[in-house]
């Protein structure tokens, strides 16, 4: 992660958000290369999900709503992660993240140990515990130690546990909910009445604007409605880079079907389109796995939820929920909206209040596992035939943020400059492409290779002298050929826009 972290501030894609104050936990910014990146990531989602179906249909709503929303969703009630706080330290845990075990020797409890989650956190708090062991000189055998996270533990056990941050205990408090929505003042009065909040996920908006859309009549039964915006929680916790932010971005659709529907199957066709789509923009296969939440873990009004996971530099973590939510949110804004949200199926015959089903994907996330599995590091020749190590970035070039260098083999020759430049003004039109005259041609290889160009193009005096062909080099293989310029175009329309 601290390599992917680098190489993202050291080449332009993300940034710490305020950096010249100190950074701003849990936001950040896209700079040059990572805007490209981002922007192509939502242009394919949006291509492949939205234009390239014909029963899905676009939105983009307002991130401020009318705060009974939140209500009606139930997020303004229920929409909180239990916290516990060190008094002493000052710093924050979320309680299902912090675990904590009595440590046992010979049927006696002769103290706690807690420690933050994390991959090693079993043989972490082993450690810990025959250190205390050893401390407290205890003849006897160490029972086996069972982690637990905060959320279990009884009130007798608060000022037991040692704080993560102080290793003493005393400093804890009971675990309490933390509310994740941001709240805003909307208008002039600074009172109750003004209260609004930052969406936190886009997803309301949809249903929000369900009606306008079944009452522009363009839809049927099944149908679905996409939208790609900003969303906002008060993460306790923000870690892994953009992983888990404060402000991040959704690609979310949520696809309306009859509530006699065999939706174990629709959701099964989902499940296949999320990780086929994950696959096309060059994630590998291997690393997508399906978490299927167990029926006792579900909430009330969910039938089924599928994760998608992959295989993040911290762990394998959720990249894509896709969620059958039933009718629970649709009848919700029914009641407190007082408008029906029912609709007429002509194929049936029927009325009802459709149920949903619903993939909901972060673009942040997407950035990072497209980054992860990008990463690589190989050995190839230099320009003396030395093998080096490099860094590259092996982005699909559908949403690579440059799509192809034009390099002229040198600057001082005006004839090859001038006729790169031609060729770069005419690939600009359609493609983010880069042009670098300066330094070795391997070095500006290299450089490419780093932020994830999968082709560079190079003009030499074959081009000009003889037959007018180009050096085409791949990003990953290193191989070069000569192509003509309109085998070129070909190439890179297939291989970009295909
Ligand atoms: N409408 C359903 C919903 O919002 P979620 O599981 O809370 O469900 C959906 O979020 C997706 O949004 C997640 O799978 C993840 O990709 C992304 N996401 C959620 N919280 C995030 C955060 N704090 N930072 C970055 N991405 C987040």
């Amino acid at each position: 992660m601290e390599e992917i972290v680098g190489l993202c501030k050291r080449r332009g894609f993300i940034f710490p958000s305020s950096e010249i104050y100190g950074g701003y936990n849990g936001f950040y910014d896209y700079g040059p290369l990572g805007v490209e990146l981002r922007n192509n990531i939502k242009q394919a989602w949006w291509r492949d999900m939205v234009q390239r179906r014909d029963n899905i249909e676009g939105l983009d709503s307002t991130i401020i709503m009318h705060p009974d929303i939140w209500k009606a969703s139930g997020h303004v009630d229920g929409f909180s992660d239990p916290m516990v706080d060190c008094r002493e330290s000052k710093l924050r845990y979320r309680a299902d993240q912090l675990f904590f075990a009595p440590v046992i020797v010979a049927g006696e409890t002769i103290g706690y140990v807690s420690v933050v989650e994390c991959p090693e956190q079993q043989e972490i708090a082993e450690k810990a515990a025959a250190d205390i062991k050893r401390k407290a000189a205890k003849q006897g055998t160490l029972e086996p130690i069972v982690l637990k996270d905060y959320t279990e533990s009884k009130p007798e056990e608060y000022d037991l546990v040692p704080s993560p941050a102080t290793g003493k205990p005393g400093s804890l408090t009971a675990p309490r909910e933390f509310k994740l929505m941001f709240e805003t003042k909307v208008g002039p009065l600074a009172d109750e009445s003004a209260v609004a909040y930052l969406r936190p996920e886009t997803a309301q908006g949809i249903f929000a604007n369900y009606k306008n859309i079944v009452d522009t009549g363009r839809v049927k039964i099944p149908f679905g409605i996409a939208q790609i915006g900003k969303a906002f929680r008060n993460e306790i916790t923000p870690r892994n880079f953009i992983f888990r932010s404060r402000e991040f971005e959704q690609m979310e659709i949520e696809y309306f079907i009859s509530p006699s529907a065999d939706w174990k199957t629709l959701h099964r066709e989902w499940i296949d389109t999320c990780i086929d789509w994950l696959v096309s923009i060059g994630l590998p296969r291997a690393s997508i796995t399906e978490d299927i939440h167990p029926e006792d873990k579900l909430a009330f009004y969910s039938r089924a939820t599928t994760d998608l996971m992959f295989q993040f530099p911290h762990g394998e973590q959720e990249l894509w929920g896709i969620a059958c939510r039933g009718d629970y949110d649709l009848k919700q804004h029914q009641e407190h909206s007082g408008k029906s949200m029912t609709i007429f199926d002509e194929a049936s015959k029927e009325k009802f209040v459709p149920h949903v089903i619903e993939p909901s994907l972060g673009v942040d996330r997407t950035i990072l596992a497209v980054l992860t599995a990008a990463y690589t590091i190989d050995e190839v020749p230099n320009d003396k035939g030395k093998v080096e190590p490099r860094t590259l970035l092996k982005f699909s070039p559908k949403i690579a943020p440059v799509k192809a260098a034009i390099f002229p083999l040198l600057k001082n020759k005006p004839e090859l400059v001038e006729r790169a430049q031609a060729l770069y003004k005419k690939l600009q039109r359609r493609w983010n492409v880069f042009y670098d005259a300066s330094g070795a041609i391997g070095r500006r290889y290299r450089r490419q290779d780093e932020i994830g160009t999968p082709f560079g193009i190079t003009i030499d005096f074959d081009t000009i002298e003889k037959d007018g062909t180009v050096t085409l080099r791949d990003r990953d293989t290193c191989e070069q050929r000569r192509v003509t310029e309109d085998e070129l175009i070909q190439f890179l329309e297939e291989q970009i826009d295909g």
